[in-house]
């Protein structure tokens, strides 16, 4: 994480000071450091690169746990698939089967079979509309953040998919955020593979209680992050309310109120954001001011099913064809 973060970070469980011990640093950038709360004593580290800031509360696991998902303890497990899944010629596997294969490969830190597996498959695994309308809304946001001073804060970066295009598109410092280590660690590993990773920190944050200061941060982003955080969504809105100094800028497909299939559902779930009305009423409780930028319906479709591992899936939404309303929003 570069350094200059250091300023604008404080305790996310108190919001105390926060005491830094830097192990190890190259350049501006620190590789191996702690930080203690000067008021509650809570201790956050940074290791290989990438600050941890999640409070006790929210922290389930051993942060620096191996990495290994489902998906490789499956195939240690199974041999056989694993060489179907590796070892064949991509040409013959399925979108969804490709993305597996990619998704090992990252995790095994063969970066280049990695983007090779997957390369193509994004435009198979989704409809025409929602790509063309992704592809819209991200490129509004990569071309925004390229003449911005930064830096930008990326809310639940995930893979990264914004995160790589506004770390192409521009020169400001982008702090891609998720509350999983293991996804920003791919995410890092990625762009140490492209040479991007000088622009990119990585800090490992809830939405729902970050490490910044109040209007500490100019311009926030993401991309089928923000209105995927399911539990405590109202205060992770509330939370960046108070660290945002300017914008919040945000992409996502909301179902629409009369789906016959996934409307109940959402609602039983009694999340604030599963529909657009409900989230621009959540966003302006919170105290944002949003503005619906770009809007289209698209079709969507359930994503295919793995030929070689049972009920693996890349999405596990949306269950059925339906109609989704695309969105970018902007608020401040
Ligand atoms: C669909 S992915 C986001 C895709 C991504 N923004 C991109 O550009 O490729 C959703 C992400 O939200 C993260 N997430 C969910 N709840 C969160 C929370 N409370 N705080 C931070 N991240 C969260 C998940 O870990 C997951 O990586």
């Amino acid at each position: 994480m570069h350094e200059s973060l250091v300023e604008i970070l404080q305790c996310p469980a108190c919001r105390g000071d926060l005491r830094w011990a830097i192990e190890e640093r190259d350049g501006g950038v620190l590789l191996e450091a702690d930080a203690s709360c000067e008021d509650c004593g809570a201790v956050y580290q940074v290791r290989e690169g990438i600050g941890a800031f999640l409070t006790p509360d929210l922290q389930r696991t051993d942060l620096w746990e191996e990495e290994h998902t489902e998906l490789t303890n499956y195939l240690d497990k199974h041999p056989d698939l694993r060489a179907r899944l590796l070892d064949g010629p991509l040409e013959e596997l399925e979108p969804v089967d490709r993305m597996l294969r990619s998704e090992y490969l990252t995790e095994s830190g063969d970066i280049a079979g990695a983007e090779e597996a997957s390369r193509g498959v994004q435009e198979q695994l989704y409809t025409p509309e929602l790509n063309e309308l992704w592809d819209e809304c991200l490129a509004h946001m990569a071309q925004i953040s390229s003449g911005h001073p930064g830096p930008i804060v990326d809310v639940a970066s995930g893979r990264g998919t914004l995160v790589e295009l506004m770390a192409e598109a521009g020169s400001a410092l982008i702090v891609a955020t998720d509350f999983s280590v293991r996804v920003l660690r791919r995410s890092r590993r990625r762009l140490l593979y492209k040479g991007q990773a000088g622009r990119v920190s990585h800090l490992v944050v809830d939405a729902r209680k970050t490490p910044f200061c109040d209007e500490a941060i100019p311009a926030l982003s993401s991309h089928m992050g923000l209105a995927n955080i399911i539990e405590g969504a109202s205060d992770a809105l509330a939370e960046l309310r108070r660290v945002c100094g300017g914008v919040l800028l945000f992409s996502h497909a909301f179902c629409r109120p009369d789906d016959p299939v996934h409307a109940p559902i959402l609602r039983e779930f009694g999340h604030p954001l599963a529909f657009l009305e409900d989230a621009m009423e959540a966003l302006d409780s919170a105290g944002w001011n949003a503005e619906v930028l770009i809007s289209r319906r698209v079709p969507v479709k359930p994503t295919p099913t793995s030929e070689l591992i049972p009920d693996m899936v890349v999405d596990r939404f949306p269950l059925a064809d339906a109609e989704f309303d695309g969105v970018l929003v902007a608020a401040c």
